[in-house]
């Protein structure tokens, strides 16, 4: 039960630093190694591209996990919307490595591309927190997440919990492919440190609620805005916004708001900017500049040592293959504020299930 929660979300949303620390204990040997089953670890060793099948907030994930993916297993990764590649995939590699990211493991979007894989022979990997489910009966391989099960429609320790699970398979795969930067990677401390940081973030959600309060009461739309993996945040901060505040949101290159999509600002216009990537900052703090100049309200949420003004949100450092777990998380704070403000139910926005069984 939610216990003296009022809401499923905001629980779940609690659980996230218990959720790294259980992946820490499920995915970390005690002589430093992964345990990650060695024939995923190999199946992804003989790939020449990981295709990351997902819908929703599980597809985000795949984006959030993407650039440490990448790094670590030195393999190309391609993201495909379920419900898309369902009607007709690309043009695959020669040695696909098929990856499905599904929170429920019942999405039938996902299956479908699931049993076009199978049809053609290729093997496949479930990331999911339903263990026996659809999508990891039928997949080659399954990893779980182990976040315990998700309630409130929207997701929230899945997201984080799904990227985290793949960094123990990026890891694995780096470090029995030898590399030194996989080595380096002390993804135990870097886990823990995000534990650390999603804590901090949690300790204040009073100060999100009063932005909120300031911010997000009555505004009909709003833009997330960021770059390079905080764009990737940025796409799932809006879909959270969207789907249990019903605000129309954005989420937005910020380098790419200026080609068209700028005409949107109005004086009051709630612009969310996410700040880790020491080597973008500025340009996005340009970004946030230009909107204000157009009438945005800014909220800046920021990383320790690149907060700039007295009242940006700021979160703790952490790995730059991690931030998406990071600064997510005051995302999803200032999502649920802005429904329980507006007196909705947050855990049952209208037109959604929380597994979606149909096409
Ligand atoms: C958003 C949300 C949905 C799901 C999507 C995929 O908060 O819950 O977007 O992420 O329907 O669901 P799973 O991960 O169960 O395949």
């Amino acid at each position: 039960g939610k216990g003296t929660y009022p809401f499923y979300m905001l629980k779940e949303i609690d659980e996230q630093p218990a959720v790294m620390r259980k992946l820490i204990a499920t995915y970390a040997g005690e002589n430093g190694l992964m345990k990650v089953d060695p024939e995923i670890v190999k199946a992804v060793q003989e790939s020449d591209r990981l295709y990351i099948i997902a819908a929703g907030t599980s597809y985000n994930a795949g984006y959030g996990s993407k650039m440490m993916l990448e790094a670590l297993t030195e393999t190309p990764v391609e993201l495909g919307v379920a419900s898309e590649w369902g009607y007709g995939m690309p043009l695959l590699s020669k040695k696909p490595f098929f990856i499905f990211l599904s929170q429920s493991g019942e999405t039938a979007d996902s299956r479908q591309v699931l049993l076009k894989v199978n049809e053609l022979g290729y093997p496949s990997l479930t990331v999911t927190n339903v263990p026996g489910s659809t999508l990891s009966r039928e997949a080659t391989y399954t990893m779980l997440i182990g976040a315990g099960p998700e309630i409130a429609v929207a997701s929230t320790k899945a997201y984080t919990g799904q990227i985290a699970t793949l960094a123990f398979l990026s890891k694995a795969v780096g470090e029995s492919n030898g590399l030194q930067i996989a080595k380096d990677f002390d993804l135990v401390k870097e886990l823990s440190l995000v534990a650390q940081s999603i804590e901090a973030t949690l300790s204040e959600k009073e100060k999100i609620a009063k932005i909120v309060e300031k911010n997000l009461l009555t505004t009909r739309n709003a833009f997330y805005i960021g770059r390079k993996m905080d764009y990737f945040v940025a796409m799932e901060a809006s879909l959270k916004l969207k789907e249990i505040s019903y605000v129309q949101c954005e989420g937005f290159a910020a380098g790419e708001l200026k080609h068209g999509t700028i005409s949107l600002i109005e004086k009051g216009t709630p612009v969310l900017a996410l700040i880790s990537d020491p080597s973008v900052a500025a340009h996005t703090r340009g970004n946030v500049m230009e909107v204000v100049s157009r009438g945005a309200s800014a909220i800046v949420i920021a990383q320790k040592g690149l907060e700039q003004e007295s009242d940006d949100f700021v979160v703790s450092k952490v790995h730059p293959w991690l931030t998406a777990i990071s600064m997510v998380v005051p995302t999803q704070i200032f999502a649920y504020e802005t429904s329980v403000q507006r007196g909705l139910d947050v855990d049952k926005p209208r037109n959604l299930a929380k597994a979606v069984t149909v096409e």
